[in-house]
This record gives structure tokens, sequence and C-alpha cells, in this order.
């Protein structure tokens, strides 16, 4: 069996649309993940993604699936074997910065939703030729933030993002506004400092603003 780009471009999109923020976690500690996901989904967050950048991501992935009321997803998906072990790990959607064809091809042989990372109108339009409309927009701020998004999306209108990459309580109600963004990613939600302190109050907190950062927008 195999997952079709518009199957997997529909589920992401299902995702995106449960919450304004998506936390982007980078955890080295496995001891911290329920209680990391549990804070953040109390607070209105329940997409979470685990980024492969520690050691220890697989596992924190493996535990934070027990959390009742999240979706977890494995980010920073660069090649086939990194889906099969996010697969295997339990992580329910991946995200990648950009896409490559075997990174593709292997999301859709695993039946993995993904969100695979477009930073400009051409490579938007090669995922969106293959069958993919909701795509992750990074580096978001580097690449020239929302107005750079709205540009893009005169054109492309079809195709929704979620911008992530420098993306700030500040400026996320800029993303947010736009027709074309149905959430946004940030890493802002669960500092190091406060999962190292194990604040789960305090992260608990900045969740719930983060949840509500739509209707500020
Ligand atoms: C990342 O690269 O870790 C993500 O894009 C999140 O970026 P941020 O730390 O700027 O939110």
């Amino acid at each position: 069996m195999t997952l079709s780009p518009t199957e997997i471009s529909a589920r992401t999109r299902a995702l995106c649309a449960l919450a304004p923020i998506v936390p982007v976690l980078v955890v080295d500690d496995v001891s911290v993940a329920q209680p990391l996901a549990q804070a953040l989904v109390a607070g209105g967050l329940p997409v979470l993604e685990v980024t492969l950048r520690t050691p220890a991501a697989l596992d924190v992935i493996r535990e934070m699936s027990q959390v009742p009321g999240g979706h977890v997803g494995a980010g920073t998906l660069l090649t086939p074997a990194d889906v099969r072990a996010a697969k295997a790990a339990g992580a329910t959607f991946g995200v990648s910065p950009g896409a490559t064809d075997a990174l593709l091809d292997a999301c859709e042989a695993e039946e993995l939703p993904l969100l695979p990372g477009a930073a400009t109108a051409s490579e938007a339009m090669r995922l969106f030729d293959r069958g993919y409309d909701m795509l992750k927009f990074f580096p978001a701020e580097a690449s020239g933030g929302a107005p750079a998004l709205r540009a893009i999306g005169a054109p492309l209108p079809q195709i929704s993002f979620c911008p992530t990459g420098g993306v700030s309580p500040d400026n996320a109600p800029s993303y947010l506004r736009l027709p074309n963004v149905l959430c946004a990613g940030g890493s802002w939600v669960a500092p190091g400092a406060l999962i190292a302190a194990r604040d789960w109050a305090g992260i608990e907190t900045l969740a719930r603003s983060a949840a509500q950062l739509r209707g500020s927008a």
C-alpha cells in the first residue's frame, strides 16, 4: 500500500488546522518527553514536531506518542532511513526542511503524512506538480517572511503553508493573517531553559498564549 501525495496533503492539512502553532521540539532527555508533551497539549497545542537532531529523538517520539490528545511527528526528515525510523517510533507525520524524490517516495511508501519544505515558487510548484498542496515555508523569516509568502500566494493560491524558521510571538500574527497560511511552526513555546528546569507550568503558559495567536491576528 502507498499513500498518494493528495491523501498525504489532506492529512497534513487536517493536522495543521488543529492549532495555530506547531511546537518545534529539540529534546535531549527522554525523561522529559511525556511531561513536556502533556504541558503543550494542555496549553492547546496538540500537534508536536520532534526534530531528529538529538540521539534521544526517536525515543522521545515513542514516549510522547503515549500522551492522550497529542499528534506527534518527526522533524528534520532528510532520508528514507529517517522516514522508516520515524514511522517505527510511532510518528504520525513528518516534516522536512526541503524535499527530494527519495524522501517523498519513502513517505508515500511508508504511508507517513509529510509536510515538505519549500522556500521558492519553483520549489512549491514542483511539489504541487506531484500532488502536494500543504507545504512548510522554510526558512520563513530568512526567505522574506510574511511579505514573501503573501507574494508567493498570489500566483499559487491553491498551496497552503506552515511557515517555520524565525517565527516568534511578535511576527506570527502577520503570517497567520495570510489566506495561504494554516499554522506556523516555532521553537519558542518550549525553550531549552524551561525544559531543563522542568518548568511545565511555564511551558503550558507559553503554549496557551501561542494557541490564541490566531485570534489576535
Ligand atoms: C528549526 O529549524 O529548528 C525550526 O525551523 C524552528 O526554527 P525557530 O527556532 O526559529 O522557531
